[in-house]
């Protein structure tokens, strides 16, 4: 059991458990039927949690407008509350409800992604309040593209304010399953929900871009790629990333990790061998200790591994990289090597290269942070 794996039992163990564990089934409706969505948007008004499917991960919201259930998710989380939340809006929301001097190029990326995988920082309007923002003047808005997330606005008619579902610094929830493992303990059944809307189609988090300046810049990179926002508009330079004031926890050196160790190969587009991957992994563990292997199909599975994932396409792989890294920990592993996906491929399904579609890069991002 590593320290990260401790620290994390400690916290749940000492939390104050609003149910028993039995209770916790109680917590799952069907996103797809009004019902769900009615009782849902009833628990958001009466200051509740809600789960929501969103098409990059499931996030956990809550009314935007209301400092208790906002503080209550900061609370479930375990994030520290100047980490400022997305605030997800309806597709046809009016921007200029909840930011102020939105620039055009910022229109028009709302204009051609949304909903989509797409977080745009604007300076926030006199309707955002201090505890979404952590009290900074922008505000991260979003239109999620999800049947259920959309259904649950529209029915809401405000914005919510949702992080990802997930306990802070741990691995994303792609299912409602995994939002009931993670959070349920947490959430209370009288007051709070999860709507189960399947699993995510993209897999990864939202690309965050601050519109803030005179060009577009990458804040986080994620679900939609940098090529295909360069196509619509100008994308600066995010070198001068780590010097912002804006805080992007995501961006923190150590986040997305499960409580195995990962370690990300180092053999640039190659497709290593099974004694290469075996020489990595000694580097990391003792020779007996359980191991397994994230990487595209086309590398093998060295005799005794486990193989947490085996993706055809880049798409694949962020589909199913979450799913993956919590299999490493149901299956106790002590580490899992991951090898990147090749940049450069062309998606049979989108004819997009990859370096194009952006997504390489985002699982590239996560699996750096998972790792350190
Ligand atoms: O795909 C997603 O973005 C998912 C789904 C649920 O929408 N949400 C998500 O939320 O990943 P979260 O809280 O795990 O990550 C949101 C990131 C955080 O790193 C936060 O710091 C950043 O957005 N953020 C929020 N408001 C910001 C702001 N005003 N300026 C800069 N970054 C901001
Ligand atoms: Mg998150």
């Amino acid at each position: 059991m590593g320290p990260v794996l401790s620290h994390r039992l400690r916290d749940l163990v000492e939390y104050d458990f609003p149910a028993h564990h039995s209770h916790m089934r109680g917590l799952i409706r069907d996103g797809t039927s009004p019902a769900g969505i009615a009782e849902a948007a009833a628990k958001l008004r009466a200051g509740g949690l809600v789960a929501i499917p969103t098409e990059t991960v499931y996030g956990l919201a809550a009314d935007a407008g209301s400092s208790e259930a906002v503080g209550r998710v900061f609370d479930v989380k375990g994030r520290p509350r100047d980490h400022p939340l997305i605030l997800h809006i309806h597709a046809d929301a009016d921007l200029a409800r909840w930011s102020v001097d939105a620039p055009d190029y910022a229109l028009e990326l709302a204009r051609t992604f949304w909903p989509g995988p797409l977080t745009l920082v604007l300076a926030r309007s006199e309707a955002v309040r201090d505890f979404v923002t952590g009290g900074q003047s922008t505000v991260a808005l979003r239109a999620p593209d999800h049947p259920v997330a959309q259904s649950l606005l529209k029915e809401f008619g405000g914005a919510v304010a949702a992080p990802s579902a997930n306990l802070f610094g741990a691995v994303s929830p792609t299912t409602a399953g995994h939002v009931l493992t993670d959070l349920g303990p947490r959430l209370d059944p009288e007051s709070d929900l999860i709507l189960d809307g399947g699993a995510c189609s993209v897999g990864l988090e939202s690309t965050i871009l601050d519109c803030t300046g005179s060009s577009a810049r990458i804040l986080r990179l994620g679900g939609l790629g940098a090529g295909q926002i360069s196509k619509v508009v100008a994308v600066g330079d995010a070198a001068d990333l780590a010097a912002e004031p804006i805080r992007v926890p995501g961006s923190l050196a150590s986040h997305y990790s499960p409580d195995a160790r990962v370690v990300v190969a180092d053999v640039g587009v190659r497709s290593p061998q099974v004694d290469e991957l075996r020489r990595i992994a000694s580097r990391h563990c003792e020779p007996e200790a359980p191991v397994g292997l994230i990487a595209p199909r086309a590398v093998s599975t060295p005799d005794g591994w486990t193989r947490l994932l085996a993706a055809e396409t880049t798409g694949q792989y962020a589909h199913d990289l979450y799913q993956a890294l919590r299999g490493a920990d149901e299956a106790r592993l002590d580490l899992v090597v991951a090898v990147l996906p090749e940049t450069g491929h062309v998606d049979p399904k989108t004819g997009q290269a990859d370096l194009e579609s952006g997504l390489a890069g985002a699982i590239a991002d996560r699996l750096r942070r998972a790792a350190s």
